[in-house]
């Protein structure tokens, strides 16, 4: 009987995952489909159980539920702890495992894709929300030089890093505060292109040979992205191989094989580009 996944999530219709399990599943042999399901706002914890009750084998998650998600969880893995989230489901006979794929993802597509070592790195992660959180301890993982988190709302930035203080030391402030300083990796977690609005980042920032990465992602050159190449960074990346990193690390998470993301990469970013 073919496994049935899905991603839940309000609104849904927009998401690329049912595509790229679709690829990954054909790619690597397993019998199993992938649908969007939209759940009410209200809804999600009925949502999964009708899901589990129809025989569904796990889920992602996407906004606005991770949170709930982490939640319904019965069981939870060490990095979905960190992450206060979770993105990916796994129905089990009597409990509900609890993953989180993100940061792994972000890591693996610019250490694997882009082929740029964390370690040793000066990294400042912009912003203080979910995605932000989730990237943190991935990061730290990889054994930075530093690792510093600038966020509109300083206090944020500096509880988010308190939480951390057991991993790392972690510096926090607002954007200004780190006018005078100099990074090799600079990650946008934050939504605020999403308002259309631009970050206050202060010039000088970007060391010259260094990584602006935005987790966003869209048709063009993002707002982030292009800020950073005015301001001399000369390796950008947008978030869309974080997007196929995470969804290749739950389909491992699933059925014990990793796909083979870049074909699917390409053909996810020429269609965007179309
Ligand atoms: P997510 O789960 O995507 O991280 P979130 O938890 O709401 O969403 O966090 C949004 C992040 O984007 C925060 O860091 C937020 O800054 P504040 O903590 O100061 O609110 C940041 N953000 C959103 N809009 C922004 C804007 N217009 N300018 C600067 N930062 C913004």
């Amino acid at each position: 009987m073919t496994d049935r996944y899905c991603v839940l999530g309000n609104p849904v219709a927009h998401s690329r995952s049912p595509a790229i399990h679709a690829q990954f599943a054909a790619q690597c042999g397993q019998d199993m489909g992938y649908e969007a399901v939209l759940a009410p706002l209200n809804g999600f914890a009925v949502t999964v159980a009708q899901f589990i009750a129809a025989g569904g084998k796990g889920a992602n998650v996407t906004v606005p539920f991770k949170e709930e998600a982490f939640r319904l969880s019965t069981r939870r893995s060490a990095r979905a702890e960190r992450a206060g989230a979770v993105n990916t489901l796994v129905f089990g006979a009597d409990e509900i495992f609890g993953d989180n794929t993100d940061g792994a993802g972000l890591v693996r597509d610019i250490e694997a894709n882009r082929g740029i070592a964390l370690a040793g790195k000066r990294i400042l992660l912009l912003g203080a929300g979910g995605a932000a959180r989730g990237a943190l301890a991935p990061l730290l993982e990889c054994r930075p030089a530093g690792l510093a988190i600038a966020n509109r709302t300083a206090d944020k930035a500096a509880a988010l890093a308190a939480g951390f203080a057991d991993l790392a030391a972690v510096d926090a402030g607002n954007y200004a505060d780190f006018a005078g300083r100099t990074f090799d990796v600079v990650i946008n977690a934050t939504s605020a292109s999403l308002a259309g609005a631009a970050l206050p980042l202060p010039a000088g920032l970007f060391a010259p040979d260094s990584l602006a990465y935005d987790m966003m992602y869209g048709k063009g050159e993002t707002p982030f992205l292009a800020l950073a190449r005015a301001q001399g960074a000369a390796r950008r990346a947008d978030g869309l191989g974080m997007l196929v990193e995470q969804a290749a690390e739950a389909f491992l998470v699933w059925r014990g094989v990793r796909p083979d993301t870049a074909p699917v990469l390409a053909a996810l970013r020429a269609q965007i580009a179309a």
